[in-house]
């Protein structure tokens, strides 16, 4: 087996879910596994959330129906929300695997209406259809206007079919140093909350908190708050600030897998990017850009090898990369750290995001499935 592979720090995911529990207070937590829980694994990160007990998450939200029915395979108990709208053929699945679907249209509702209907006898139906609704108040991606939203969450409380079991809004900005446009979202929020209540229309659990609202904006936390990138161990950007402590999730491991002598004007890789001016060593990897080791961190990254750092030469390929280790002590097999700490030195998908100009979302997402992750409690 290849010596390459991400350690999954499990101790870490439920620290940074404690802190954010501490941080909101009394409003319910629903946590974001969407994307193979953020690249981690979903059926891991799950279960380990799952083993807090009374502080376990008491919603679970995906982005698509098919994450959904795999949380229900993993035995999950808990309401599973999907954030993106259904397809048509995917309305069934709702009723079959106890999903909350996302409406936000009035087509919306008719699939599901129809879809019931031929689930009929089939599969166990509970008398109402639990929906959340989504709201757009800015960000202008999902969801019913803000303005339009009242006449249609309206509508739909009086449909008997139906049940609201919660309304929610996504911010663009809240990961933001400057937090107008968010509070501007979040005064549209507020507002049609303040309507409905007025008109005594049961909404259920209202909910807008992403990582940087959590974060940073407190009065966006409602019944509800929604956590992705905070509970594997990033803030969501370099603005906000860093009200609670967070702990990385996922390191990136390797090996050294071969060390040769190179010479003065030699050089390495594909297009030749890097020249040696010394005499030197080159170490070889066995990782690359088929393993989420992005190409374009050719000549810049670089590894944490025996306590030393040092750089990335010549381009990635697709299933190895190099570093100069000068004529310093490596050996053959001398574990290589790309994404992790050891002792006061670290490199983090922050490093990798500076370089890519990406996020650590992009980051850990990308780390592709041919790299085994191992679990650590
Ligand atoms: C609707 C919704 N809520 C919450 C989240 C979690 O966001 P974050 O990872 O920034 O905490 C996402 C992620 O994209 C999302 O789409």
């Amino acid at each position: 087996m290849r010596p390459t592979y991400a350690v999954i720090n499990l101790s870490n995911l439920k620290k940074n879910f404690i802190n954010i529990r501490k941080k909101i207070g009394q409003a319910k937590v629903m946590a974001v596994v969407k994307a193979n829980a953020y690249g981690h694994g979903v059926k891991e990160v799950v279960n380990s959330l799952n083993s807090l007990g009374k502080n376990r998450p008491e919603y679970f939200a995906v982005a698509i129906c098919d994450e959904a029915v795999e949380l229900r395979k993993l035995n999950v108990k808990q309401p599973i929300l999907v954030f993106e709208p259904f397809e048509k053929n995917e309305a069934d699945s709702v009723f079959r695997y106890k999903i909350i679907p996302t409406v936000f249209e009035d087509f919306h509702l008719k699939e599901l209406l129809n879809a019931k209907r031929r689930l009929i006898g089939k599969v166990h139906l509970d008398e109402r259809i639990k929906v959340h609704v989504k709201v757009d108040t800015g960000m202008n991606r999902l969801g019913i206007r803000y303005d339009k939203a009242f006449d249609f969450i309206e509508k739909l409380s009086k449909n008997n079919k139906f049940l609201i079991d919660g309304v929610y809004t996504h911010f663009a900005t809240s990961d933001e140093t400057d937090k107008t446009f968010a509070n501007l979202q979040l005064k549209r929020f507020n507002e049609l909350l303040n309507d409905l209540k007025k008109k005594n229309i049961n909404y259920g659990l209202a909910h807008s908190a992403n990582s940087g609202a959590i974060i940073d904006m407190p009065d966006s936390y409602f019944d509800m708050v929604r956590p992705g990138i905070s509970l594997y161990g990033y803030y969501p950007s370099e603005d906000t600030s860093e009200s609670f402590p967070l702990y990385p999730v996922m390191s990136l491991i390797s090996r050294v897998a071969s060390i040769k002598e190179i010479f003065p004007i030699e050089t390495v890789s594909y297009g030749r990017l890097f020249t040696a001016s010394q005499k030197t060593k080159i170490i070889s990897v066995p990782i690359g850009y088929a393993d989420g080791f992005v190409r374009n961190l050719t000549n810049k990254a670089q590894a944490i090898i025996n306590g030393k750092i040092y750089n990335l030469v010549g381009r990635v390929t697709m299933d190895r990369i190099m570093f100069e280790i000068n004529n310093h002590e490596v050996k053959i097999g001398d574990k290589v750290i790309l994404l992790g700490k050891e002792k006061d030195l670290e490199i983090n998908a922050w490093d990798w995001s500076k370089i890519l100009n990406t996020i650590p979302y992009e980051i850990t997402c990308n780390i592709s499935k041919r790299v085994p992750r191992i679990y650590k409690n």
